[in-house]
């Protein structure tokens, strides 16, 4: 059983997603044991402790520099024994410490196909915004290795949503949670926990 963590900042829908999966036996070979988040009136805090997970709140505003919370939540997940740390609406970002601590071992949930709208300035409702204002057809979800390339890591699993007339950008947001995030996630949790994932050149394939 590999030690999952799990890093959040807010709802925490796709925690949700992750427990239900493990509630309903789609993860195999792996197990919530901690929930980390930057925030501390995050409301996936409360959904950790209704199911009996580890939580920790390690605040930004706490510290002065990137580098300084990146040890911290490094350090963190060591004394955690993770063996794969989950970004799951993490809205933090962390310097190259904690990718040397943990290569390939963090995967990220990002609500778009990347390499389209993504990297710095690309999170949330905002992703939703530009491709409305793009006017793309299709759009959708994203699980990807967390290298030092902010949201350029190995692609692990994509799903594609598609974009309708009428769409506000909650409206989008909420279609791509439940049409793609929150199937793809659990896979990609599950893929990496039984050792279904090979990264080769920077590419992910799964066995
Ligand atoms: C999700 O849509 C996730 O893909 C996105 O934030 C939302 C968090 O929701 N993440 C990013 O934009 C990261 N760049 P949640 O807290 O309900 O899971």
């Amino acid at each position: 059983m590999k030690n999952i963590a799990v890093l959040v900042s807010g709802g925490g829908t796709n925690l949700q997603a992750l427990i239900d999966a493990q509630n309903s036996g789609i993860i195999k070979n792996g197990k919530i044991t901690s929930v980390i988040s930057s925030k501390e009136d995050a409301y996936a805090l409360e959904r950790a402790k209704q199911n009996n997970i580890s939580t920790r709140v390690i605040p930004r505003k706490n510290y002065n520099s990137v580098s300084e919370y990146t040890r911290a939540v490094t350090n963190a997940l060591i004394e955690e024994k993770a063996e794969l740390v989950v970004y799951a609406g993490f809205m933090t970002i962390l310097d190259e410490q904690i990718v040397k601590a943990f290569p390939n071992k963090m995967m990220n949930v990002h609500p778009s196909l990347i390499p389209s709208f993504c990297g710095k300035g690309y999170y949330g409702l905002h992703v939703h915004e530009e491709v409305l204002k793009k006017g793309v057809k299709l759009t959708g979800a994203t699980i990807h290795f967390v290298t030092e390339e902010c949201d350029g890591g190995p692609i692990i699993l994509q799903k594609a949503v598609e974009v309708r007339n009428d769409d506000t950008p909650e409206t989008l947001q909420r279609r791509v949670m439940e049409e793609a995030e929150w199937v793809i996630l659990p896979k990609a949790v599950s893929l990496f926990c039984e050792n279904r994932i090979e990264v080769k050149n920077n590419k992910a394939y799964v066995k």
